[in-house]
């Protein structure tokens, strides 16, 4: 077996903290050892120059090293989206995403833009995602097919929409259950591919096609559902106007059996009492895209509240709604939204959001999200001197937490000195492929417009 043991400062969660000063919630080595072999973490203690001295020692001091990030809600055919200028959702839904959804028709355009955005998260630190596909079986192909090339842990699915939307990016309640059944079929356990069953939101999807989801989620009650809910006024109420008769938009899901502890809601902004309480009682996650909601107007995440009602709640980019990447930036805009509601984020529990916070609400607590042995050997290497005034400000940093939160306000990609996927070293292998220097100039193209 390839033993490697990578050295540095270590960080793992051990427990959701509950204060910026909770030393039990997680586990701390200053000069840490994470040995990894086989795609697998074996141990972690401190560095022991003995025992390591017949491996392979990366060193990465003065460094951290964690658990990789993890991002439970990203759109990959939204790459050319990021930062498109509208007033609402809707608005930006129709103008842009739509039409770019589109696109993916095109098997070669699926696969270079897969190729692109595995690339992009590990630049960002993020072993593992949720993702939403188009409609286009495609565009499923290509994003596990680019998730196995780098061996990485990936949640996705082919969107469900027959409706309110444009005719070349619609499939039918048949179709829709047909091929994601198939993809279902063909993808699911295959290496680390986990098939998420899509039905994209209430307003692209008919009664006739909300119960052929609820058909597919009741044939494979192990797999993972993801849609949206409660983002935005307006779309909150023509989801009510599609579906008079229920008590509101979360409503709608509960009618089809579609809530559950594998059920992923992205935004969950616009609640109302009833639907916090379905929303803890289903067990559902609610995910917050800090980011995204910033960016579109949607509205400020309530965090306390779903927290008081018990909800379990996972935080996420909503790329290309969301406008980056980063965990990092996202966590940081999730900060300021919480500070406008008068409530307080705490740098460890921002650190445990992005990694064991959201494996547990992946429901992949042991193999992701922290650093313990047998857990698959997915790790960022964080650096909070990445840039000249991160280096200075980090001279006044006296406390781990004062440097989480600088990582946190600061940084970006810059900050992720190294991703490890299944132990293998990634971004520094990203190569020239990786540098914005390598592409060729906007005139030239590159595949085709
Ligand atoms: N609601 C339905 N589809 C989308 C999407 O692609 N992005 C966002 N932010 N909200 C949605
Ligand atoms: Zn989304």
């Amino acid at each position: 077996m390839d033993v490697k043991v990578l050295r540095g400062r270590v960080l793992s969660f051990l427990e959701e903290p509950q204060a910026i000063d909770d030393v039990a919630s997680y586990r701390y080595i200053e000069d840490g050892a994470v040995v990894v072999g086989g795609g697998k973490i074996l141990m972690i203690g401190e560095f022991n120059a003995k025992a390591a001295a017949q491996h392979e020692v990366i060193d990465h001091r003065p460094y951290l090293v964690m658990a990789g990030f993890i991002d439970p809600h990203i759109h990959f055919p939204q790459m050319q989206v990021i930062g498109s200028y509208a007033a609402n959702l809707l608005e930006w839904l129709n103008t842009y995403t739509f039409v770019e959804e589109q696109r993916f028709a095109d098997p070669a355009h699926s696969t270079r833009i897969a190729s692109k955005f595995f690339d992009e998260l590990i630049r960002h630190g993020t072993t593992t995602a949720s993702a939403y596909c188009t409609i286009h079986p495609n565009s499923v192909d290509a994003f596990f097919g680019e998730a196995a090339k780098r061996d990485m842990l990936m949640l996705g699915g082919k969107v469900m929409m027959d409706r309110n939307a444009p005719a070349g990016l619609c499939d039918t309640p048949q179709s829709g259950y047909d091929e994601s059944k198939a993809l279902l079929e063909k993808w699911h356990g295959q290496g680390r591919a986990h098939y998420v069953i899509t039905p994209r939101f209430a307003i692209t999807s008919s009664h006739e096609q909300m119960e052929m989801a609820e058909a597919l989620a009741r044939e494979y009650p192990d797999n993972h559902i993801q849609t949206h809910v409660d983002e935005n006024l307006a779309e909150v109420e023509f989801a009510r106007e599609l579906f008079p008769n229920l008590p509101d938009y979360l409503g709608i899901y509960e009618r089809y059996h579609l809530l559950g502890p594998k059920t992923l809601l992205g935004h969950c902004i616009h609640l109302t009492h009833r639907e916090c309480e379905v929303l803890a009682a289903t067990r559902s996650v609610a995910v917050w895209c800090p980011t995204s909601n910033l960016f579109i107007g949607s509205g400020l995440f309530d965090h306390d509240r779903l927290h008081a009602h018990g909800a379990r709640i996972a935080v996420a980019t909503d790329v290309g709604g969301g406008s980056s990447y980063s965990m990092l930036r996202t966590l940081d805009e999730g900060y300021k939204v919480m500070q406008l509601r008068g409530q307080r984020l705490n740098p460890l529990r921002s650190f445990y959001m992005m990694t064991l916070g959201n494996a547990r609400a992946l429901s992949l607590e042991g193999r992701i999200g922290a650093l313990t042995p047998g857990a698959d050997a997915d790790l960022v290497v964080l650096d909070a001197r990445a840039t000249p005034q991160m280096a200075l400000r980090m001279e006044a940093v006296d406390s781990l937490a004062n440097e989480l939160f600088l990582l946190q306000t600061c940084g970006d990609d810059r900050a992720v000195a190294e991703t490890y996927v299944m132990g293998r070293a990634m971004k520094s292998g990203l190569g020239a492929q990786g540098r914005v220097s390598a592409l060729p100039s906007p005139l030239e193209g590159e595949g085709g417009a």
